[in-house]
């Protein structure tokens, strides 16, 4: 393993935030993950996966783990189904396009999310109406402390919106090496109830969609409104959207009738907090190189130098702004790494 010192990980975040890390190693397989997470040369660690959720905002004084293990097995094949395990350093559009071509159905709403496999389960990705919760039954973590390989099965990982355990009791304790999915092989079960995945398909006149069709008109849905990464730094939502009990929505409601919203549970609502940060006048603004997409007003974009620390402080504005206007909290999405 070749571990490197003062490295740039402007390349391994897509938020493209030129911080440096002390020390910096790529590690390609399981063993070599838990030989490096035994080194006591280095006590203070850090784990990367596709960087695609964090904003970091300043230098990493810890060795930083780049987990790279690549490797997509059928695990089970069956009339109906498929179970896939595939390794943590797997990018997900990819993993996703590769299920596609080979007609396995389940992850197209989820095509061109940004990041890596193993990854995805922390905050449990969504898009468009489906979760990684949906397709998935398991995941191996190697625990940091002892180095054991720990399996959990879904309803060990406490999964919720944009949330799971790894997010909550598990933080830092585990390193997530593989993530197995449940994958129809007949009879896909499309998930096309969302307004613009219905209208994209209206336009093509498809009036019987494949995954196929679902995934293209997500691609499209995704890149007429989501910023490349390659192209222009960002996290994708940088906000969840907050959600509101019934004393809060009924008054929040009367005041703005014309405002989105669902009702995810009994007495729960949720509000776009793309629509209230637009609402405060944010959407397209730019301050220096930090700035809040044109698109959709849930991204925040790094025109090419802005630091952590100024895309942060452009968050804190708008959290301060949308709470003084609407007395609504909204929370960041990604991982801050102070
Ligand atoms: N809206 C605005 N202004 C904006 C953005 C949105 O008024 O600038 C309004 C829209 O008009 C619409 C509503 O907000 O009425 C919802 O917008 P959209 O369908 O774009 O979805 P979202 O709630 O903003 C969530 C996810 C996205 C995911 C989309 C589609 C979160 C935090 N974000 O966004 O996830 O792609 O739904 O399912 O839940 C991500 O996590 O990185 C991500 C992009």
């Amino acid at each position: 393993m070749n571990i490197k010192k003062d490295f740039s990980l402007k390349a391994y975040n897509t938020f493209g935030i030129d911080a440096k890390a002390d020390f910096f190693v790529e590690v390609n397989t399981v063993k070599e993950l838990q030989e490096i997470l035994k080194n006591d040369a280095f006590p203070q660690k850090f784990i990367l996966g596709g960087g695609s959720n964090m904003l970091i905002t300043q230098n990493i004084s810890a060795l930083v783990i780049h987990v790279n293990i690549k490797g997509i097995d059928m695990v089970a094949d069956e009339n109906d189904h498929v179970e896939l395990k595939v390794m943590a350093g797997e990018n997900w559009h990819q993993m996703v396009l590769w299920t596609l071509k080979n007609d396995f159905g389940g992850l197209e709403n989820m095509s061109l999310i940004p990041g890596n496999v193993g990854t995805a389960p922390i905050q449990n990705i969504g898009a468009y109406g489906v979760e990684l919760k949906d397709c998935f039954t398991s995941c191996e973590a190697v625990r940091r402390e002892d180095q054991e390989i720990v399996s959990f099965s879904k309803e060990d990982c406490e999964f919720g919106y944009r949330d799971s355990f790894f997010k909550n009791e598990g933080k830092d304790k585990y390193v997530i090496t593989s993530v197995n999915f449940k994958l129809t092989k007949k009879d896909h079960k499309l998930n096309t109830g969302y307004g613009d995945i219905k209208t994209a398909l209206k336009e093509q006149n498809i009036s019987d969609p494949t995954i196929q069709d679902v995934s293209n008109a997500v691609i499209a849905i995704r890149n007429s409104k989501l910023p490349d990464p390659k192209e222009l730094g960002n996290s994708g939502s940088f906000f969840k959207n907050p959600i509101i009990t019934e004393n809060d929505f009924l008054p929040f409601i009367n005041k703005h009738p014309e405002a989105p919203y669902y009702k995810v549970s009994d007495g729960k609502y949720k509000i776009p907090a793309g629509w209230l940060i637009e609402q405060c006048g944010f959407k397209g603004k730019r301050f220096g190189d930090a700035g809040v997409h044109s698109k959709q007003a849930l991204v925040l974009v790094n025109y090419g130098n802005a630091t952590g620390k100024e895309i942060l402080d452009l968050a804190h504005k708008i959290i301060s702004k949308v709470k003084n206007d609407f007395g609504i909290t909204i929370i960041p999405e990604v991982n801050l790494i102070k």
